[in-house]
């Protein structure tokens, strides 16, 4: 059991592959969808997952598809339930299983996840589904005299419960605490914050026996604030990160996934490069992302079936972008060459 989930850890980050964040709750892919102005409803919400996840040569980039409560049961158009065409093509298929951030009692402006109450029963429902893996993200805001330590310690202790009981059941956690990047704050607030919840996220996995070869890690980068006049450059976001995670992620640990957070499409590519360029370190570091990903795919797709192909083109171009990124080969001109042809 041991060994298949240290297996299954390493699949996801082998080959210089990540994992595409389509695990949108129905809230989350409302937005989007509101932004270029398409209903949200089941079908489309189907189709578009099937554009995604039909992709041409999406293997060669991608190793892992997180996928929502609704999308895990939903099918592509030739009647293939989704978990299956992935596994398919050799593509892992995850699961998220938190129930979202939620107002935490004593702490204004702070927030806890939901979801472990039943969460034994609901991985087993999910891995006789098909996935392999699982998700579940706290969310760390940067203000005004947060994040406290209160936050930290249940954002942290909820995420080990959840790593435990996936362990358990043989799913792969992915461990995803968030610092957000929405405030106004500077690159050095962002390394302190994340330092503070990296320690203790692994004091918690630690007291409660989760086996770090078997988990991956699924953080923020160490970066400015979108509203900080200053903005570091990806040199200085690459030296902050690997210094955070030096300092606070064990080497036992397979792999770190970055998610996205907010930052642009070429920007997320740009950063993973510049980590990826400062030499070897004891973890492979790539990306999970959600939006970087998908933000081009979605817009040129439309809701529309004459689009897929264009969507697809604009996820393959992120894909393989980022999977160079990894490598610590990406370059501007891999747009501007996918942007001629
Ligand atoms: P973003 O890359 O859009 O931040 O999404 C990743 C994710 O899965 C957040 O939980």
């Amino acid at each position: 059991m041991a060994a298949d989930l240290h297996a299954t850890a390493l699949e996801l980050v082998a080959g210089n592959r990540g994992i595409l964040a389509a695990d949108e709750s129905s809230g989350t892919i409302k937005k989007r969808f509101d932004a270029i102005g398409l209903e949200s409803t089941e079908e489309n919400r189907r189709a578009y997952r099937d554009m995604l996840f039909t992709t041409p040569s999406l293997e060669e980039w991608v190793s892992g598809v997180i996928l929502y409560d609704e999308t895990i049961r939903q099918s592509a158009s030739d009647g293939t339930p989704f978990p299956q065409l992935l596994a398919a093509r050799g593509i892992v298929p995850g699961i998220k299983v938190d129930l979202g951030a939620k107002d935490l009692a004593g702490a204004p402006g702070e927030k806890v996840t939901e979801g472990l109450d039943g969460l034994r029963e609901r991985l087993e429902e999910y891995s006789a589904l098909g996935a392999r893996f699982a998700k579940w993200r706290a969310v760390i805001t940067i203000g005004d005299g947060i994040p406290s330590d209160l936050c930290i310690h249940a954002n942290a202790h909820a995420l080990a419960r959840y790593a435990a009981l996936c362990q358990e059941q043989g799913l792969v956690p992915i461990v995803e605490p968030e610092v957000l990047m929405d405030a106004d704050n500077d690159i050095e607030t962002c390394y302190d914050a994340t330092s503070r919840t990296l320690r203790a996220v692994f004091h918690e996995l630690w007291l409660q026996r989760v086996d770090l070869q078997g988990i991956l890690l699924k953080p923020n980068m160490v970066i400015s604030g979108k509203g900080c006049p200053t903005q570091a450059s990806a040199q200085e976001v690459a030296e902050w990160t690997i210094r955070c995670f030096r300092e606070h992620v064990p080497a036992a640990v397979p792999g770190i996934v970055f998610l996205s957070g907010g930052q642009g499409n070429e920007q997320a590519s740009e950063n993973l490069n510049a980590i990826n360029s400062l030499g070897p370190q004891p973890w492979v570091l790539s990306f999970s992302y959600g939006r970087a990903l998908q933000a081009p795919a979605l817009a040129a797709w439309g809701g529309s079936a004459d689009n897929v192909e264009a969507g697809q083109s604009f996820l393959a171009l992120r894909a393989r972008c980022n999977s160079a990124a990894v490598a610590g080969r990406y370059s501007a001109e891999m747009e501007e060459l996918a942007r001629s042809s």
